[in-house]
């Protein structure tokens, strides 16, 4: 008889963010196995960087399967200037030790979802393996239970001044997902800014002082200095850490259900979610758009719950303590 705990697979493009997130999921997720995508860097560059992590936090019990080369139609668009040659520049760690499994991560995906119940994916790259898998086999979508995803916007984009970056290397992938019926939790840059970190973070992580909270220090040093922002900005976004987060404690972080789409044809706005506001209930009395006395008929209903605001003292508590307990 299977154990109906809830279970998970994250499937990333390490990535200094991801990494941490890595490092939070694997303490308190039972994580059935870690699946990679191109994106931040390339595929073989950012399945080392799994495997790297997965060693320094001492959870090589984890399997790592390497998933998509390339986004679905267009040429790979990686990010150096903010994660580095090997996407994960910053800490000194030797080469891993173990390897990945032989199994691509579409068919560990697929084969995974059908067999156990109450099964979640956390999505922190671009949603190439997501959609293949979803191609390969289009019952999972009425398995999966929900699909925790860092991508796009309800503001404005990073990558440009429409898209946030794991969208944007791979839109057809991300369409196919949003219109796939699977519940989705989105944590859009909206809310991951809000997870903002300084060279006080630093500090924190040199006085916690065990081996991964050092290497966590090393990635955000790295992390901080690349994104080239001056005093008093300077910093980094923890933005994959919000969606782990968000499925360990669903009270962190407050949503409003919406209808969201992803634009594939705009000359200007290739990759950016058209969230739908209205009819939320959500209200501002100064900004909302649901005041707005010629609101239009009820458009499309929601299918996807969009992050709004990070409870960020408790979200810091969480990620530091949970830093604190590697040891
Ligand atoms: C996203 O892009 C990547 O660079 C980060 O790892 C994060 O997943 C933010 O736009
Ligand atoms: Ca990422």
């Amino acid at each position: 008889m299977e154990n109906h705990v809830k279970k998970y697979i994250m499937d990333c493009d390490p990535g200094h963010d991801d990494a941490v997130a890595l490092i939070l999921a694997a303490k308190h997720l039972d994580l059935l196995g870690v699946t990679t995508v191109s994106g931040n860097q390339t595929l073989d560059k950012v399945t080392t960087n799994a495997l790297k992590i997965l060693e320094v936090i001492g959870r090589t019990d984890i399997p790592v399967y390497q998933g998509s080369e390339n986004p679905w139609i267009q040429k790979l668009e990686t990010a150096p200037q903010f994660h580095g040659e090997s996407g994960l520049d910053g800490p000194r760690v030797p080469a891993p030790t173990t390897k990945p499994q032989s199994m691509h991560a579409v068919n560990f995906i697929v084969e995974t979802v059908n067999k156990h119940q109450q099964l979640s994916l956390i999505a922190t790259g671009p949603l190439t393996n997501l959609a293949s898998a979803l191609q390969m086999d289009h019952t999972i979508s009425e398995r999966i239970e929900e699909i925790f995803i860092m991508g796009g916007s309800l503001t404005y984009g990073n990558w440009t001044p429409a898209a946030e970056f794991n969208i944007y290397v791979d839109p057809e992938a991300a369409y196919k997902v949003f219109n796939s019926g699977v519940p989705i939790r989105l944590c859009g840059l909206n809310l991951t800014r809000q997870a903002f970190v300084n060279e006080k973070d630093l500090k924190v992580l040199e006085d916690i002082n065990n081996p991964v909270s050092l290497f966590c220090r090393d990635l955000l040093d790295f992390f901080i200095s690349s994104g080239g922002r001056k005093a008093p900005f300077k910093g980094a976004v923890l933005h994959d850490v919000c969606a782990v987060a968000w499925a360990i404690d669903p009270t962190l972080i407050k949503a409003v259900d919406m209808h969201v789409q992803v634009e594939l044809q705009g000359k200007f706005t290739r990759g950016m979610t058209v969230c739908d506001y209205r009819h939320t209930g959500d209200q501002d009395p100064k900004t909302d758009v649901n005041h707005d006395p010629i609101l239009p008929p009820r458009g499309e209903s929601p299918n996807c719950t969009v992050g709004l605001e990070l409870d960020v003292e408790r979200f810091f508590k969480l990620l530091y303590g949970t830093i604190e307990s590697y040891q």
